[in-house]
């Protein structure tokens, strides 16, 4: 069974709260729904083939940004895929995530790779970050774990004091404009559903009959938080063309198609206005 990624609203109901921040009972509802899938995380929930190849574009711009050796700290770690593959390419990571079952993922995968002399975990959200002290030379953030932060520019703050001067950080975030999303749900005429990446306030995201709550942004209003210590440096559309994750079936019955698709995304996902879309952004910011 094709299982949805969890923030794409597939496996639940989404609906408007009014609330514009994110109380201590919406953190924990989260909490509590990725300790409910870290078990099979890694399967198509998490890692599913559309999954992988976006995945690989934040590889790849951690190393071309950072240089091999340096350390790096992951907000919202998961199973630890990224860790472990930053610490096979030479790199020292930090991984922390608000879910204690994804920290203890990590720790095991770490273990498992023998690579555990290159990989520290710890149990923190990204509203806990001045509980962390440490220089790091970049900061990143894959699929989404900042689109769950209580309030951005505290994290900025945060980021801005455990960053060198001159460090990177480099996040993919849920954005604001799927074109694939929209057009899937217009379709259906699920109206309200298609429009449900331009809500103002934190969403309700159904998984595993638990709820995340989850905020979107166009990669200017997530810039907007970072100005003040960080220069945009980049950024770029992640499942542009492709579809995203959650439709996999689609990817799997058409493989050839796909496969085209995704070399018009690693083409074009960098120019202007398509940049601005996609169902994930991958910004890179620089510490000023
Ligand atoms: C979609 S998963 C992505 C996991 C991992 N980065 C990856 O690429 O597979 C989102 C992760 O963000 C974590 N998360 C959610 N809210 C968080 C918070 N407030 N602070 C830190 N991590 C959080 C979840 O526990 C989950 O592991």
């Amino acid at each position: 069974m094709n299982r949805p990624h969890p923030l794409d609203l597939h496996d639940g109901p989404a609906s408007r709260v009014p609330r514009p921040a994110l109380s201590d009972a919406q953190l924990l509802d989260t909490q509590r729904a990725f300790d409910s899938v870290a078990g099979d995380y890694d399967g198509p929930r998490g890692n599913n083939e559309l999954i992988q190849r976006m995945r690989a574009n934040l590889w790849d711009a951690v190393q071309r940004e950072v240089p091999v050796g340096s350390r790096l700290l992951d907000l919202g770690c998961g199973t630890g895929l990224d860790a472990v593959e930053f610490a096979r390419r030479g790199y020292g990571v930090l991984a922390t995530d608000w879910s204690p079952q994804m920290v203890e993922r990590t720790r095991n995968r770490a273990t498992l790779s023998g690579l555990a002399g290159r990989i520290a975990t710890t149990h923190l959200g990204v509203q806990q970050l001045d509980r962390l002290s440490g220089e790091f030379d970049g900061i990143y953030s894959n699929f989404g774990p900042l689109n769950c932060a209580p309030d951005l520019h505290s994290v900025a703050t945060e980021c801005a004091r455990l960053l060198r001067p001159g460090g990177k950080l480099l996040f993919s975030v849920i954005g604001r404009v799927c074109p694939w999303e929209l057009a899937h749900y217009i379709l259906r005429g699920r109206f309200r559903r298609a429009a449900v990446r331009w809500a103002r306030e934190p969403m309700a995201v159904g998984m595993n009959r638990h709820t995340i709550w989850t905020r979107y942004y166009l990669p200017r209003e997530f810039h907007r938080a970072f100005a003040a210590q960080f220069t945009l440096s980049s950024h770029r559309a992640l499942g542009l063309f492709l579809p995203p994750p959650y439709l996999v079936a689609f990817y799997r019955r058409h493989p050839r198609w796909c496969e085209r698709l995704g070399r018009l995304d690693d083409r074009l996902g960098h120019w202007p206005l398509l940049r601005d879309m996609g169902d994930h952004f991958l910004i890179v910011m620089q510490r000023r």
